[in-house]
C-alpha cells in the first residue's frame, strides 16, 4: 500500500522535458524535490499524439530512485503491461476504456507487483472505478483530455475529485488521488482543496526557469484546511 502522504505528492511528468535530455530531465527533479516521475506513454490511437514505450523507462530507470508513475494511453494495454513491469515501472495506471476488462488488467499490474491505477478521462464518470476499488491503489483524475502537455484545465472536474475523495475516505484505505493535466500553482490549491493528494505537472515544472522553486510553489498550494494539512497535524 501506498502510505496516505501529509503533504502533496509531486510528480512531474517528462512530457514536457526536453527530449533530447531525458536523462538530465529525470536527475533535475529528482534533485529539485520531486516525489515521483510521471511517464505518459501514448500510442497515437488511443490518444492522438505519441511518445514512448518500454525501452525508454528502462533507460531511465537507472538515472532516478524516485517511483516511476506509467500513465498508459495505449490500447490495447494488456500485452504491454508486463514490458513495463519489467522495464521498471513501480505504478501502472490505465484508462478504463483501453481493454473490455478493467479488473483483469488491474489483477495483472497487482501480480506483477506494482501499485495498479485508474485514470478518469473528463467525460468519465466515477462509476468506472467503483467496482474495482479493492484492486486500485491511485485514482488519476484528467482535468485535460489526455495527449498533449500543457492545455487548460478544466475546472468541472472539481466535483469529481470531491466526490472520489469520499469514495476513498469511505474505503479507509490509502488510494492516492492524484490530478494530471493543467496544474499550476493556482489549479493545484482548487484540487487540494477538493482533496486531492497528488499532483502531475508537466508544463508547471518544466516550463519553469528553476524546478525547485516550482515544486516548492505547487506543494505551497495546499490550503491550509486540506486534509493533508489536518494529517500533518498543522490544518
Ligand atoms: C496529458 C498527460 C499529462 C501531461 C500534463 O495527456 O497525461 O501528464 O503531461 O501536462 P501539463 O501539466 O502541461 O498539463
Ligand atoms: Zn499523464
Amino acid at each position: 500500500m501506498i502510505t496516505s502522504p501529509t503533504r502533496p505528492l509531486i510528480a512531474p511528468s517528462l512530457l514536457a522535458a526536453d527530449f533530447a535530455r531525458l536523462g538530465e530531465e529525470t536527475r533535475a527533479v529528482e534533485q529539485a524535490g520531486a516525489d515521483w516521475l510521471h511517464l505518459d506513454v501514448m500510442d497515437g490511437h488511443f490518444v492522438p499524439n505519441i511518445t514512448f514505450g518500454p525501452l525508454v523507462v528502462k533507460a531511465l530507470r537507472k538515472h532516478t530512485s524516485m517511483p516511476m508513475d506509467v500513465h498508459l494511453m495505449i490500447a490495447p494495454a494488456d500485452p504491454y503491461i508486463t514490458a513495463f513491469a519489467e522495464a521498471g515501472a513501480d505504478h501502472i495506471s490505465v484508462h478504463p476504456e483501453s481493454g473490455p476488462h478493467l479488473h483483469r488488467t488491474l489483477q495483472l499490474i497487482r501480480s506483477l507487483g506494482k501499485k495498479a491505477g485508474v485514470v478518469l478521462n473528463p467525460a468519465t464518470p466515477v462509476e468506472a472505478v467503483v467496482n474495482v476499488l479493492d484492486l486500485t491503489d491511485i485514482i488519476m483524475v484528467m482535468t485535460v483530455n489526455p495527449g498533449f502537455g500543457g492545455q487548460a484545465f478544466i475546472a468541472s472536474q472539481l466535483a469529481k475529485i470531491a466526490t472520489l475523495r469520499r469514495m476513498i475516505d469511505e474505503t479507509g484505505r490509502d488510494i492516492v488521488l492524484q490530478i494530471d493535466g493543467g496544474i499550476t500553482p493556482k489549479t493545484a490549491h482548487e484540487v487540494l482543496r477538493a482533496g486531492a493528494n497528488c499532483l502531475i505537472a508537466g508544463t508547471a515544472v518544466y516550463g519553469a526557469p528553476d524546478y525547485a522553486a516550482a515544486i516548492t510553489a505547487l506543494r505551497a498550494a495546499a490550503p491550509a484546511t486540506s486534509a493533508l494539512n489536518a494529517a500533518a497535524g498543522t490544518g
